[in-house]
Protein backbone atom coordinates (compact mmCIF):
# COMPACT_ATOMS: atom_id res chain seq x y z
CA UNK A 1 0.00 0.00 0.00
CA UNK A 2 1.39 3.23 -1.26
CA UNK A 3 0.54 6.65 1.20
CA UNK A 4 1.40 9.19 -1.29
CA UNK A 5 1.51 12.76 -0.82
CA UNK A 6 0.18 14.89 -3.54
CA UNK A 7 1.26 18.24 -2.60
CA UNK A 8 -1.76 21.19 -1.82
CA UNK A 9 -2.84 22.19 -5.61
CA UNK A 10 -0.25 23.04 -7.86
CA UNK A 11 0.47 19.94 -9.75
CA UNK A 12 4.37 20.94 -10.10
CA UNK A 13 4.44 20.53 -6.26
CA UNK A 14 4.50 16.20 -6.90
CA UNK A 15 7.42 14.81 -6.32
CA UNK A 16 9.66 12.71 -8.51
CA UNK A 17 8.99 9.66 -6.12
CA UNK A 18 4.96 10.39 -5.61
CA UNK A 19 4.89 10.43 -9.56
CA UNK A 20 6.73 6.72 -9.72
CA UNK A 21 4.11 5.36 -6.71
CA UNK A 22 1.22 7.00 -8.82
CA UNK A 23 2.09 5.35 -11.84
CA UNK A 24 3.03 1.93 -10.21
CA UNK A 25 -0.21 1.51 -8.35
CA UNK A 26 -3.22 -0.72 -10.13
CA UNK A 27 -5.68 1.21 -7.83
CA UNK A 28 -6.21 5.11 -6.24
CA UNK A 29 -8.21 5.66 -3.68
CA UNK A 30 -9.94 8.85 -3.08
CA UNK A 31 -11.58 10.19 -0.02
CA UNK A 32 -14.19 12.86 -1.17
CA UNK A 33 -15.01 15.59 1.30
CA UNK A 34 -18.74 16.39 1.31
CA UNK A 35 -18.48 20.15 1.33
CA UNK A 36 -15.81 20.67 -1.27
CA UNK A 37 -15.85 17.41 -3.01
CA UNK A 38 -16.60 18.99 -6.28
CA UNK A 39 -13.70 20.74 -6.74
CA UNK A 40 -11.21 18.67 -4.47
CA UNK A 41 -12.17 15.99 -7.10
CA UNK A 42 -11.28 18.27 -10.06
CA UNK A 43 -7.79 19.41 -8.76
CA UNK A 44 -7.02 16.01 -7.94
CA UNK A 45 -7.95 14.66 -10.84
CA UNK A 46 -5.94 17.53 -12.64
CA UNK A 47 -2.65 16.32 -10.47
CA UNK A 48 -3.26 12.80 -12.20
CA UNK A 49 -4.02 13.43 -15.41
CA UNK A 50 -0.58 15.59 -15.42
CA UNK A 51 1.19 12.80 -14.08
CA UNK A 52 -0.75 9.98 -14.93
CA UNK A 53 -1.24 10.40 -18.86
CA UNK A 54 -1.73 6.64 -19.48
CA UNK A 55 -3.96 5.95 -16.60
CA UNK A 56 -4.13 2.23 -16.39
CA UNK A 57 -5.28 1.99 -12.92
CA UNK A 58 -8.56 1.74 -11.48
CA UNK A 59 -9.96 4.64 -9.40
CA UNK A 60 -11.98 3.91 -6.53
CA UNK A 61 -14.13 7.02 -4.44
CA UNK A 62 -15.50 6.93 -1.54
CA UNK A 63 -17.35 9.86 0.92
CA UNK A 64 -15.09 10.53 4.11
CA UNK A 65 -17.52 10.30 6.65
CA UNK A 66 -18.80 13.66 8.21
CA UNK A 67 -17.08 14.72 11.75
CA UNK A 68 -19.68 15.79 14.56
CA UNK A 69 -18.67 19.59 15.31
CA UNK A 70 -19.12 20.01 18.81
CA UNK A 71 -16.92 21.96 21.43
CA UNK A 72 -17.44 19.47 23.96
CA UNK A 73 -15.98 16.42 23.65
CA UNK A 74 -13.63 16.94 20.73
CA UNK A 75 -11.34 13.98 20.91
CA UNK A 76 -14.07 11.45 21.72
CA UNK A 77 -15.44 13.10 18.35
CA UNK A 78 -12.22 13.04 16.35
CA UNK A 79 -11.73 9.05 17.38
CA UNK A 80 -15.18 7.74 16.13
CA UNK A 81 -14.32 9.70 12.79
CA UNK A 82 -11.24 8.15 12.51
CA UNK A 83 -12.75 4.73 13.63
CA UNK A 84 -15.63 5.40 10.62
CA UNK A 85 -13.06 6.92 8.29
CA UNK A 86 -11.02 3.06 8.64
CA UNK A 87 -14.12 1.08 8.65
CA UNK A 88 -14.91 3.04 5.08
CA UNK A 89 -11.27 2.45 3.89
CA UNK A 90 -11.11 -1.21 5.13
CA UNK A 91 -14.15 -2.04 2.44
CA UNK A 92 -12.52 0.03 -0.37
CA UNK A 93 -9.71 -2.50 -0.20
CA UNK A 94 -11.52 -5.27 0.70
CA UNK A 95 -13.94 -5.10 -2.66
CA UNK A 96 -11.53 -3.43 -5.21
CA UNK A 97 -8.06 -4.28 -4.17
CA UNK A 98 -7.27 -7.28 -5.48
CA UNK A 99 -4.23 -10.25 -4.49
CA UNK A 100 -1.17 -9.33 -5.49
CA UNK A 101 -2.09 -5.56 -6.46
CA UNK A 102 -0.50 -2.15 -5.32
CA UNK A 103 -3.34 0.23 -3.87
CA UNK A 104 -2.38 3.90 -3.20
CA UNK A 105 -4.25 6.50 -1.17
CA UNK A 106 -3.97 10.21 -2.35
CA UNK A 107 -3.16 12.32 0.64
CA UNK A 108 -3.61 16.38 0.32
CA UNK A 109 -0.42 17.55 1.20
CA UNK A 110 1.79 15.94 3.32
CA UNK A 111 0.61 12.79 4.92
CA UNK A 112 2.22 13.68 8.13
CA UNK A 113 0.39 17.07 8.73
CA UNK A 114 -3.29 17.30 9.74
CA UNK A 115 -4.29 13.73 8.21
CA UNK A 116 -5.17 10.83 9.37
CA UNK A 117 -4.61 8.21 6.56
CA UNK A 118 -1.21 6.78 8.38
CA UNK A 119 -3.56 6.07 11.38
CA UNK A 120 -6.14 4.56 9.43
CA UNK A 121 -4.20 2.74 7.39
CA UNK A 122 -2.54 1.27 10.48
CA UNK A 123 -5.63 0.70 12.12
CA UNK A 124 -6.31 -1.57 9.56
CA UNK A 125 -3.28 -3.59 9.59
CA UNK A 126 -3.74 -3.86 13.10
CA UNK A 127 -7.13 -5.64 12.36
CA UNK A 128 -5.29 -8.22 10.25
CA UNK A 129 -4.71 -6.87 6.97
CA UNK A 130 -1.56 -8.25 5.30
CA UNK A 131 -0.13 -5.26 3.45
CA UNK A 132 3.40 -3.20 3.67
CA UNK A 133 2.57 0.13 3.83
CA UNK A 134 5.23 3.01 2.12
CA UNK A 135 4.76 6.48 2.22
CA UNK A 136 5.50 9.14 -0.22
CA UNK A 137 6.15 12.61 1.43
CA UNK A 138 4.21 15.74 -0.37
CA UNK A 139 5.15 19.28 -0.21
CA UNK A 140 1.59 20.60 2.27
CA UNK A 141 0.29 23.76 2.60
CA UNK A 142 3.02 25.08 4.94
CA UNK A 143 5.89 24.80 2.86
CA UNK A 144 3.43 26.05 -0.55
CA UNK A 145 2.45 29.47 1.71
CA UNK A 146 6.17 30.09 2.80
CA UNK A 147 7.37 29.75 -0.64
CA UNK A 148 4.75 31.92 -2.02
CA UNK A 149 5.29 34.64 0.45
CA UNK A 150 9.25 34.29 -0.01
CA UNK A 151 9.64 33.97 3.67
CA UNK A 152 11.13 31.15 6.17
CA UNK A 153 9.26 29.78 9.12
CA UNK A 154 11.23 30.23 11.62
CA UNK A 155 12.95 33.15 12.48
CA UNK A 156 17.18 33.15 13.42
CA UNK A 157 18.44 29.92 15.96
CA UNK A 158 14.03 30.31 16.93
CA UNK A 159 11.41 27.55 16.98
CA UNK A 160 8.17 27.53 14.94
CA UNK A 161 5.13 25.82 16.31
CA UNK A 162 2.74 23.96 14.06
CA UNK A 163 -0.77 24.52 15.68
CA UNK A 164 -4.89 24.99 14.86
CA UNK A 165 -7.54 27.73 15.24
CA UNK A 166 -8.79 25.79 17.64
CA UNK A 167 -5.56 25.99 19.95
CA UNK A 168 -4.47 29.48 18.82
CA UNK A 169 -7.91 30.84 20.21
CA UNK A 170 -6.77 29.60 23.95
CA UNK A 171 -3.74 32.31 23.68
CA UNK A 172 -0.74 32.59 22.04
CA UNK A 173 1.36 29.24 23.02
CA UNK A 174 4.54 30.64 25.71
CA UNK A 175 8.82 29.95 24.16
CA UNK A 176 7.51 30.57 20.67
CA UNK A 177 7.67 33.51 18.06
CA UNK A 178 6.16 31.83 15.10
CA UNK A 179 3.06 30.39 14.54
CA UNK A 180 1.79 28.09 11.64
CA UNK A 181 -2.15 28.41 11.85
CA UNK A 182 -3.96 25.52 10.10
CA UNK A 183 -7.49 24.51 10.27
CA UNK A 184 -9.06 27.92 11.38
CA UNK A 185 -12.46 28.05 11.09
CA UNK A 186 -12.95 30.76 13.83
CA UNK A 187 -9.97 33.23 12.59
CA UNK A 188 -8.46 33.04 15.47
CA UNK A 189 -5.67 35.38 14.40
CA UNK A 190 -8.09 38.51 14.95
CA UNK A 191 -7.26 37.78 18.47
CA UNK A 192 -4.47 39.18 18.16
CA UNK A 193 -5.09 42.27 15.92
CA UNK A 194 -4.21 44.40 18.54
CA UNK A 195 -0.67 43.21 18.71
CA UNK A 196 1.65 46.42 17.30
CA UNK A 197 4.35 43.50 16.91
CA UNK A 198 2.50 40.57 15.09
CA UNK A 199 2.83 39.98 11.32
CA UNK A 200 1.22 37.89 9.16
CA UNK A 201 1.72 35.56 5.85
CA UNK A 202 -2.00 34.35 5.21
CA UNK A 203 -2.49 32.24 2.05
CA UNK A 204 -6.20 30.55 0.55
CA UNK A 205 -6.24 28.16 -1.53
CA UNK A 206 -2.59 28.65 -2.30
CA UNK A 207 -1.10 26.29 -5.26
CA UNK A 208 -4.57 26.61 -7.28
CA UNK A 209 -5.71 28.81 -9.60
CA UNK A 210 -8.04 30.94 -7.18
CA UNK A 211 -5.21 31.49 -4.70
CA UNK A 212 -4.62 34.47 -2.12
CA UNK A 213 -2.14 35.79 -0.75
CA UNK A 214 -2.00 38.77 2.01
CA UNK A 215 0.98 39.52 4.23
CA UNK A 216 1.53 42.58 6.37
CA UNK A 217 1.44 43.95 9.96
CA UNK A 218 -1.68 41.69 11.53
CA UNK A 219 -2.88 45.04 12.50
CA UNK A 220 -3.23 46.94 9.29
CA UNK A 221 -4.27 43.43 7.41
CA UNK A 222 -6.74 41.69 9.71
CA UNK A 223 -9.68 43.11 8.36
CA UNK A 224 -8.91 43.00 5.05
CA UNK A 225 -8.57 39.29 5.47
CA UNK A 226 -11.41 38.77 7.22
CA UNK A 227 -13.16 40.13 4.20
CA UNK A 228 -11.12 38.08 1.52
CA UNK A 229 -11.96 35.12 3.45
CA UNK A 230 -15.93 35.86 3.73
CA UNK A 231 -15.73 36.16 0.28
CA UNK A 232 -14.07 33.64 -1.23
CA UNK A 233 -15.86 31.04 0.99
CA UNK A 234 -19.30 32.22 -0.23
CA UNK A 235 -18.17 32.19 -3.67
CA UNK A 236 -17.12 28.90 -3.33
CA UNK A 237 -18.67 27.02 -0.01
CA UNK A 238 -15.65 26.24 0.96
CA UNK A 239 -12.21 27.59 2.38
CA UNK A 240 -8.96 26.03 3.17
CA UNK A 241 -6.57 29.26 4.32
CA UNK A 242 -3.21 28.17 6.25
CA UNK A 243 -1.54 31.60 7.94
CA UNK A 244 2.20 32.27 9.75
CA UNK A 245 1.89 34.53 12.56
CA UNK A 246 5.15 36.17 13.80
CA UNK A 247 5.79 37.97 16.49
CA UNK A 248 9.41 39.75 17.45
CA UNK A 249 11.56 38.18 19.18
CA UNK A 250 11.63 39.34 22.61
CA UNK A 251 8.32 41.69 22.36
CA UNK A 252 6.96 39.93 25.33
C1 LIG B 1 -6.80 18.34 6.98
S1 LIG B 1 -5.55 19.55 6.87
C2 LIG B 1 -4.53 18.84 5.64
C3 LIG B 1 -3.14 19.42 5.59
C4 LIG B 1 -2.29 18.78 4.50
N1 LIG B 1 -1.92 17.42 4.84
C5 LIG B 1 -1.03 19.59 4.22
O1 LIG B 1 0.08 19.03 4.33
O2 LIG B 1 -1.15 20.74 3.82
C6 LIG B 1 -6.41 20.81 6.01
C7 LIG B 1 -5.83 22.17 6.30
O3 LIG B 1 -4.66 22.32 5.52
C8 LIG B 1 -4.54 23.65 5.08
N2 LIG B 1 -4.53 23.63 3.61
C9 LIG B 1 -4.59 22.55 2.81
N3 LIG B 1 -4.47 22.88 1.52
C10 LIG B 1 -4.34 24.23 1.49
C11 LIG B 1 -4.13 25.17 0.46
N4 LIG B 1 -4.07 24.79 -0.83
N5 LIG B 1 -4.01 26.48 0.80
C12 LIG B 1 -4.04 26.87 2.08
N6 LIG B 1 -4.22 26.02 3.11
C13 LIG B 1 -4.36 24.72 2.82
C14 LIG B 1 -5.72 24.42 5.68
O4 LIG B 1 -5.30 24.98 6.91
C15 LIG B 1 -6.72 23.33 5.91
O5 LIG B 1 -7.62 23.69 6.94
Amino acid sequence: MEIIGIGAGDPGHVTVAAVAALNRADVIFLLDKADAARELSDLRQAILDAHVPAGGHRLVRAQDPERVRTEAGYGEAVSDWRARRADVCADMLAEHLGPGETGAFLVWGDPALYDSIISVVDDIRARGAGFEVTVHPGISSVSALAARCGTTLNQVGGAVQVTTGRRLARGWPTDVDDLVVMLDSREAFAGFADDPDVHIHWGAYVGTADEVIISGPLAEVADEIRETRARARAAKGWIMDTYLLRRKPGSV
